[in-house]
């Protein structure tokens, strides 16, 4: 039953219709295209949703239309400014990097709307107290950068400002590199116009199909069938797909760099499951029905006819003796990678003064979105299959869906809708071939909007991984030797997986000087969610161990944290655990310098709260992230004049809010200096496969690196084709009156770098292909509540050193972002196979509370020989360790070491009980099927 309603919506009265009992707030309007106020959780969790409900702020997906009196008075962002009236909010949040993603941007500046017209003069604790009440989550941001726009629209709205005063200022001199020039998506955002995944479907033609998946449900089983045949006579059910219906090779393949398998065999991954599921996110069938509603109520009578088999939620369960093999191309562990430098580290261990062991698990983490996965499409003019999504790897993912489908690569184009944040996850292409399907069977276009709960499960994760790890020192407190076996779980699936075990060998460690070292890598399967990217990828999982150890073993040598990890930094003539030179041997000591009065701050600050009876600590850890995949990374950008004198930049820097179009324009004007060009003068076509060149993933630090190098390749040419004999340019008249062509397009690639290996040596693991280093020291500084065990993250301080800064809003954007993720895989990230993970909160979202707002960089510039104007990657720098600082400081606080992450407050407690009842916290050795020892020996034996 329906029922109209009058609102009065921005100050104008609107009549809508609805259904009372069904509709939410939310829903209304969006259906009213106001869809700046968007959904991401839908459960009330996360405020995107936020409006202002007769002068409160509420969360409007979870406000029912029968709770709504008629004429209630609704503000929306909207009405909130419009592009050509900025509120000081949305300005404030352009200018101080308020802005990344911009998916929780309208419910942010929505709630702070509500709070500043209550109070004026918030304090900075106000405004968070009024962000963690309003439940208002961002995953980008860190928070920080939030709170400084609400102080700065407060002190315009008090008067105290001009609007002017929080304007980003052109730089006066004209270089806007290294400057903060806001990025050039921001205005729309803030605007809650930027038409992310679920606005574009309301924009789509009449006759589309909405697409509903059926999850498995179960961890691992037979399919003994499917039925679709209640779910057919569904109303509005167009057609109900399974795996017989996939056109191509209905897999995701894996290519394997890692030569060391334990079998031939490729896994695969199915984009429907035909024959058996092995988690619980697989897709079984996917239904189309005219309406959202009507496929999710098809998707619901769908029969799963299954025969269970037993399910191993984690590798080591996967290597019990007689496990089942959970796939039939390939043994339970079948990758790894050893690694070995100096002397036999075992005799040394023996005799060493001092040694400390322990055994690590680190969380399989999610990467949560605001905004879940969204996917549309079509058949193009041209007769291509068309796909909007959320793909940081777009030409990648043309490939990866055009094999799984059956569609020739030609016919078939990839667009990145405006994107609600990613990290990682949206390396995989599983629900574009899925849509894709759908488009091919049907015929006509397709949209599919995942539940939160849909998209965390399908999704892939973080992998998780399981160590054991020994240090040993001399009595002076020098590193002698190290051995590891670590054990990566990629759950149901892999996706990037050999790179990833690579860096476990690699990254490990880093910086310091260990002349005697023996590891290995493993990777194996489980049920569990599979393994995809994610900001660090590797770096987390290695350093959840080795700077763990580092602490036990300062501790072990009655010498400080900082003195430890100070003396032993590698020096000149030091080689990296892969026997490779360092390429700079000064950065670690200089950032190590930087952290120092900060760190002597914080131990007074702990000492003198522990005085009072308080457990607080500090926590240091030590390391960074490459930027690039090495040596056979090549990226390509391509520049044109245009011609009224403005320049397009065409690239597939993929923006999933990281800043790739600010990205794009800084190097763009950077590197045609020579042609004075203004941002405005600068623009930007991007992220379609149809009409922008491969410039690769938007992973592994690379993109500033490598699409920065290509544009200036691409700026070279352009430039030397409009110089004239004079020195001046061409005009676009005159290149076209020359026969000049007026696009350019730029290559770069390191197949010429020199002492770049293309990968680690599978039987030492030697080599180097690194071919650049980002740099961190991380500094917490932490209370326990030991009654509880609840930690919390009291003041935060980072040094690092990736190279010359770019853009210092989207830099400090990645560093505040990436250590919030870090902060939260300390302490309450983690994903597993039950309901509560569907969720961001029952995952361990951090939310504003749980981050500090004494939160500080600290930027050491090292210009790199090889990066575009000395610099250098970014992001994952920032989600390498900084976690292992707030478990070090939990340790020093109450003495309580928590070796399985996350430290959730029953951990910490349950550890500080122990060690007051002086008992060892060290935990069980994992067993990863074979003996570390052994294993080594076997493949000593069979080398490749
Ligand atoms: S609270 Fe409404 S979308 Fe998350
Ligand atoms: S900017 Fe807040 S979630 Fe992305």
């Amino acid at each position: 039953m329906l029922q109209r309603i009058i609102l009065t919506i921005n100050g104008v009265e609107r009549p809508a219709v609805c259904d009372p009992e069904k509709d939410t707030l939310a829903t209304v309007v969006r259906r009213m295209g106001l869809t700046g106020t968007k959904v991401g959780c839908g459960t009330g969790v996360c405020g995107a949703c936020s409006v202002i409900l007769n002068g409160d702020v509420v969360r409007a997906c979870v406000r029912k239309m029968k709770t709504i009196p008629e004429f209630s008075e609704i503000i929306t962002i909207e009405g909130i400014g419009t592009p050509r009236n900025l509120h000081p909010l949305q300005q404030a949040w352009i200018t101080y990097g308020g802005v990344q993603c911009g998916f929780c941007s309208p419910g942010f500046i929505v709630s702070a709307y509500g709070l500043l017209t209550k109070n004026q003069n918030p304090s900075r604790d106000d405004v968070r107290d009024w962000f963690k009440k309003h439940r208002n989550i961002c995953r980008c941001t860190g928070y920080k950068p939030l709170v400084d726009a609400v102080m700065e629209a407060a002190a315009v709205m008090r008067g105290d400002k001009t609007v002017a005063d929080i304007i980003f200022k052109p730089p006066a001199d004209g270089e806007y590199y290294g400057s903060e020039l806001p990025r050039p998506d921001a205005l729309a955002k803030v605007c809650g116009l930027a038409d992310y995944g679920d606005d574009i479907k309301h924009q789509m033609p009449e006759g589309t199909a909405h697409l509903a998946v059926v999850l498995a449900g179960v961890n691992h089983a037979n399919i003994i069938d499917i039925d679709t045949s209640e779910a057919e006579k569904m109303p509005g059910v167009i057609k109900v797909m399974t795996a017989k219906d996939v056109k191509g090779s209905n897999s995701h393949p894996v290519p394997q760099i890692i030569p060391r398998m334990k079998a031939a065999g490729i896994l695969n991954f199915p984009i429907i499951c035909g024959k058996k599921v092995s988690r619980r996110g697989d897709v079984v069938a996917l239904v189309a029905a005219d309406t959202e509603e009507n496929a999710r109520a098809a998707a619901k009578a769908v029969k799963k006819n299954f025969e269970m088999l037993p399910a191993y939620l984690s590798f080591p369960e996967a290597m019990v003796p007689n496990a089942v093999q959970l796939q039939e191309e390939l043994p339970n562990f079948y990758m790894e990678l050893p690694l070995y430098k100096g002397k036999d580290t075992a005799d040394i261990f023996d005799d060493a003064p001092i040694t400390v062991e322990g055994s690590f698990r680190s969380p399989r983490e999610p990467h949560l979105p605001i905004e879940p996965d969204v996917v549309q499409g079509y058949y193009g003019t041209d007769g291509t299959l068309t796909i909007q999504c959320k793909s940081q790897s777009l030409h990648d993912a043309r490939a990866e869906v055009a094999d799984a489908c059956g569609i020739p690569e030609d016919k078939l184009r990839i667009i990145l809708n405006p994107t609600g944040g990613s990290f990682g996850y949206s390396m995989a292409a599983n629900t574009y071939s899925l849509v894709a399907t759908a488009v091919q069977n049907l015929g006509i276009p397709c949209t599919m909007t995942l539940s939160y709960e849909e998209f965390n499960h399908t999704t892939g994760k973080r992998a998780a991984s399981y160590s054991n790890g020994r240090l040993a020192c001399d009595d002076d407190g020098k590193i002698i030797a190290v051995e590891y076996d670590v054990a990566l779980d990629h759950g149901a699936y892999t996706n990037v997986a050999s790179i990833l075990l690579a860096n476990l060998v690699a990254v490990a460690f880093y910086g310091y000087n260990v002349p005697n070292i023996k590891a290995l890598a493993r990777a194996g399967m489980s049920n569990n969610g599979f393994q995809t990217a994610y900001r660090g990828f590797g770096s987390p999982q290695i350093s959840t161990m080795s700077e763990a150890l580092i602490d036990m073993a300062a501790e072990k040598a009655g010498i400080g944290p900082w003195e430890f990890r100070y003396k032993n930094l590698a020096k000149p003539g030091d080689t990296t655990i892969n026997s490779r030179p360092y390429q700079f041997y000064n950065i670690y000591p200089k950032l190590m310098e930087m952290i120092k009065p900060h760190y002597d701050k914080f131990v007074a600050e702990a000492n003198e709260a522990k005085a009072a009876g308080r457990k607080v600590g500090v926590g240091l850890s030590l390391g960074g992230f490459l930027s690039t995949t090495g040596k056979f990374d090549q990226a390509e950008v391509e520049l044109g004049l245009n011609p009224d004198g403005t320049v397009t930049c065409y690239n597939t820097w993929q923006d999933v809010g990281q800043g790739g179009a600010i990205g794009s324009l800084t190097h763009t004007l950077k590197a045609l200096a020579p042609l004075g060009l203004k941002p405005e003068q600068v623009k930007l076509v991007r992220d379609d496969t149809g009409v922008a060149p491969r410039t690769g993933l938007s992973a592994a630090s690379r993109s500033h690196y490598m699409a920065g190098n290509a544009t200036l390749d691409a700026a070279g040419k352009l430039l030397d084709a409009m110089r004239k004999p004079d020195g001046t340019f061409r005009t676009y008249d005159e290149m076209v009156a020359e026969g000049l062509p007026t696009k350019y397009l730029g290559h770069y690639d390191q197949m010429n770098v020199e002492n770049l290996d293309p990968g680690l040596n599978p039987n030492t693991g030697e080599g180097r292909y690194i071919a650049e280093f980002m740099y961190v020291v991380n500094l917490a500084l932490t209370e326990v509540d030991v009654e509880t065990g609840k930690a919390t993250v009291l003041k935060y301080k980072a040094a690092a050193d990736v190279g010359a800064i770019g853009n210092k809003l989207a830099v400090d954007g990645q560093a505040y972002g990436g250590l919030s993720h870090s902060i939260g895989f300390a302490l309450s990230e983690d994903y597993g196979v039950e309901d509560k993970y569907g969720s961001m909160v029952g995952c361990g979202i951090p939310t504003i509370d749980m981050i500090p707002d004494d939160f500080e960089i600290l930027y050491n510039e090292t210009p790199r020989d090889l990066g575009p104007h000395g610099s250098c990657g970014c992001s994952e720098d920032f989600q390498s360790c900084g976690h292992v600082a707030v478990i070090n400081a939990i340790s020093n606080a109450c003495g309580a070491r928590v070796f399985e992450l996350p430290a959730l407050p029953e951990k910490v407690k349950a550890a500080y009980e122990k060690k007051q009842k002086g008992e060892d916290l060290t935990p069980l050795k994992y067993f990863f099927g074979t003996d570390f020892e052994d294993e080594l020996e076997l493949i000593k034996n069979t080398p490749l």
